[in-house]
């Protein structure tokens, strides 16, 4: 077949393109493209990208990283903030990187962090109280860095440090998504650039100082940090300081926004959906029941993991993922130009109809059964998958169980939530309001202890 040009999605405007769609209804927008063509072409200003959804598409452009690399521009506005670190790092680099990092996300390493993350679901959540409203998306990211700090870093941050680290984080995941789609917000002198400065400035100042702490106090207190200090590529050469502090800054990006907003949409998705609440309630009762949540409750807790992916599909954190072509290349027929920014769309291929029939409805039972080959990649697919998939699944797990195995949450805000699609595809500020269920007294109070006691 020869190749064409891809076909263009409608709706561009002159000179901006189809910028203003996609910062005004990034979502509604994507939602159109499937029905135009595979890949389809949008406009952004005066560049151009070229977005896939189907699983054949999305599988070769993950798979051959010589000709999708993750290089170009937006690659490089991820490097400035995140260094060369192991999820932006170029197919050059990759290897020797994956190889150093991986040791650390072992399988036999879980149970240790999952202690973390149940001490930590336990004391956020024994500062609610009945009656109170909280903004779940705020209280699931302070959830997912605290569990970041301390099984990366373990010693922990001064509160005051960790809260400055969290505030320019958040800064940043916002400013990135802008600096993406409008390269030009960083030639105005404007006080959100500042902003942006400042916070970069912050972040790389904290994570420095946090590496530098490590090694002055000495080896091995059990967290990443310290495996990546001892780790060796297969030269026997150990990370230097500047990579050290770009996978540890790669690793709280990586890790804690794609697992809070998991969290976050669950609890939303578990309000709106009686029947799926009930459902997660009797298995919650009949586990932990209303205990803090466990490593070793998780066999007998599979309605809450089912909850937890269906609730990726449905909004999948990393919902757009990009390379750049090295070379020109053919993709679905159509021609690609050397240096085409690409963006697997994993928001439209979970959604795709022939794939997940009725596929905007909230299931968890879907996945009970087989699944559509190719159809379900949250956390990516070959040599770039997630490192961090099974550590960000049980962390979701737990803290779910743990909220939900004590509280009900009902939203509190006026009207549906809207999605932000930054990065990551977060739920933007959600108020709930919480009760207690069962209404009496709690039915846990006290000390948690990990698997290992
Ligand atoms: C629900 C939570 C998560 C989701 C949905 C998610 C999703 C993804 C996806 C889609 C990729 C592939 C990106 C690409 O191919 O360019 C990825 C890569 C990565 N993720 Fe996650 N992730 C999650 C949690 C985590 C956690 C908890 C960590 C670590 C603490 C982590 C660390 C990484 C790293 C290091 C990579 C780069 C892997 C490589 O390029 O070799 N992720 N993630």
């Amino acid at each position: 077949m020869r190749a064409t040009r891809p076909v263009t999605a409608p709706g561009g405007v002159p000179l901006l393109g189809h910028l203003p769609a996609l910062l005004t209804r990034p979502l509604a927008f994507l939602d159109t493209l499937p029905d135009c063509g595979d890949p389809v072409r949008v406009r952004v200003g005066p560049r151009e990208m070229y977005v896939v959804s189907e699983p054949e598409l999305v599988q070769r452009v993950l798979a051959d990283r010589v000709a999708f690399d993750r290089t170009g521009p937006l690659y490089a506005k991820i490097r400035a903030f995140l260094g060369n670190g192991l999820a932006s790092c170029p197919h050059a680099d990759h290897r020797r990187l994956r190889r150093i990092v991986q040791p650390a996300f072992h399988r036999a390493l879980l149970p240790h962090y999952a202690a973390a993350m149940t001490e930590k679901a336990a004391a956020l959540t024994a500062g609610w109280r009945a009656g109170q409203v909280v903004d779940v998306t705020r209280e699931a990211f302070r959830l997912t860095t605290a569990v970041a700090v301390r099984t990366l870093f373990s010693a922990g941050l001064p509160p005051r440090a960790a809260e400055e680290l969290r505030a320019a984080l958040d800064v940043l995941l916002r400013g990135l998504y802008l600096r993406v789609v409008l390269p030009a917000a960083d030639l105005l002198p404007t006080p959100a650039r500042r902003g942006y400065r400042r916070a970069l400035a912050t972040w790389h100042a904290g994570v420095a100082a946090i590496v530098a702490d490590h090694r002055a106090r000495g080896i091995d207190r059990g967290d990443v940090l310290a495996l990546l200090l001892a780790a060796r590529d297969e030269d026997g050469r150990p990370l230097d300081g500047r990579e050290l502090a770009d996978q540890v800054a790669t690793l709280v990006l990586a890790g804690a926004e794609t697992t809070s907003s998991a969290l976050a949409w669950s609890l939303r998705l578990v309000a709106e959906h009686p029947d799926v609440e009930r459902a997660l309630h009797a298995e919650l009762d009949a586990g932990p029941a209303g205990a803090p949540a466990r490593w070793q409750d998780l066999p007998h807790l599979p309605y809450t993991a089912r909850v937890i992916s269906e609730t990726l599909r449905l909004y999948p954190p990393a919902w757009a993922i990009s390379r750049t072509t090295t070379r020109p290349t053919e993709l679905g027929g159509a021609r690609l130009p050397a240096g085409a920014l690409v963006v697997c769309c994993l928001y439209l291929l979970q959604r795709r109809p022939e794939l997940f029939p009725d596929p905007q409805r909230f299931d968890p039972d879907r996945f009970a059964g087989e699944l559509p080959r190719g159809g379900y990649l949250p956390f990516g697919s070959g040599a770039t998958k997630c490192l961090g998939d099974r550590f960000g699944l049980t962390e979701a797990a737990l803290a779910l169980a743990t909220v939900a195995g004590r509280w009900r949450l009902r939203p509190a805000g006026p009207g549906p939530v809207r999605p932000v699609p930054r990065l990551v595809l977060s739920p933007g500020p959600q108020p709930m309001l919480l009760s207690e269920r069962g209404g009496g007294p709690s039915r846990w109070s006290g000390p948690v202890s990990g698997p290992a006691g």
